[in-house]
């Protein structure tokens, strides 16, 4: 696993949207070659979306073959709904780039079978031969797309109950009112995450320390589904200071001092 350590949130979602973007130019995608890219909602990556949006505009990135499969979905929104995942990624991100609307993907969370759903998104990450990189955030409680504590780490999409933590956390989208945050999500599993090339995780303020703490040093546990990034050959975790608070201090220094030529933000453009 490599940690990534920025001084703060603007520069840590620069250094994420840099090296996205670093990725996909040097996969050079074609038509027959696509670029598949996982993505999250959440206020996690808007600041790494913005950043992709100004390097879309004026720095030629193309996002004509890249082909997209986003996290998750609340169960029960359609995807016109002001809180719908649907809505915030086109409003935040799919608008203001070249992306073809027939390569993004978002699970329907009205779907009439809910399990052929999953299934069905399963079969569409497959039929691009797997996703290249997923992008992901983390819930306080180490939690990754809607894969909760107690989350199999071998799962797969499918439909998940929100804790009642997490209800509290997303009900500020909601009016502050917990009765309308939508019980269940279609989710992708740990499995899906796990199965991708690279996996990006971004992980920013004092709330999410004990989660980026587990992440990192915990065992792994599904109680912290977040630990089965240590599984993964190729796993990044890109941090502010303000979450490295609950780290060893040894460890905050091992990856201050390894990842040190890697921090330069602008050496990511070149
Ligand atoms: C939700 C999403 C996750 C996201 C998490 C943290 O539960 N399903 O994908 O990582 O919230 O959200 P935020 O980035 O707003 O802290």
């Amino acid at each position: 696993m490599r940690v990534i350590i920025q001084n703060d949130y603007e520069t840590l979602s620069l250094w994420a949207a840099r090296y996205i973007a670093q990725r996909i130019r040097r996969f050079a995608p074609t038509a027959a070659r696509p670029f598949v890219l996982g993505l999250p909602t959440g206020s996690s990556p808007l600041g790494t979306y913005k950043e992709l949006i100004r390097l879309h505009k004026e720095e030629g990135l193309s996002f004509e073959h890249v082909v997209t499969f986003n996290m998750d979905e609340y169960v029960g929104l359609g995807r016109d709904h002001e809180q719908s995942y649907h809505t915030f990624m086109w409003k935040n991100f799919f608008s203001h780039i070249d992306i073809k609307t027939e390569h993004v993907h978002i699970p329907d969370g009205m779907a009439r079978d809910l399990e052929a759903e999953c299934a069905a998104y399963e079969a569409a990450i497959a039929s691009y031969g797997g996703v290249e990189l997923f992008l992901g955030g983390i819930g306080s409680d180490g939690h990754i797309a809607f894969n909760e504590p107690f989350s199999s780490l071998s799962s797969k999409t499918r439909i998940k109950s929100l804790t009642y933590d997490t209800k509290v956390m997303n009900s500020r989208f909601f009016d502050n009112d917990i009765t309308k945050v939508p019980s269940l999500a279609v989710t992708v599993g740990i499995k899906t995450i796990t199965d991708s090339r690279e996996v990006l995780i971004l992980v920013n303020g004092h709330s999410k320390a004990h989660a980026l703490q587990q992440a990192i040093e915990g065992a792994v546990s599904h109680a912290w589904t977040c630990t089965a990034l240590q599984l993964h050959p190729k796993s990044i975790i890109v941090c502010d200071e303000a979450a490295c608070g609950e780290l060893k201090l040894n460890t905050y220094k091992y990856f201050k001092d390894i990842e040190g030529p890697y921090l330069d933000v602008d050496a990511l453009l070149k």
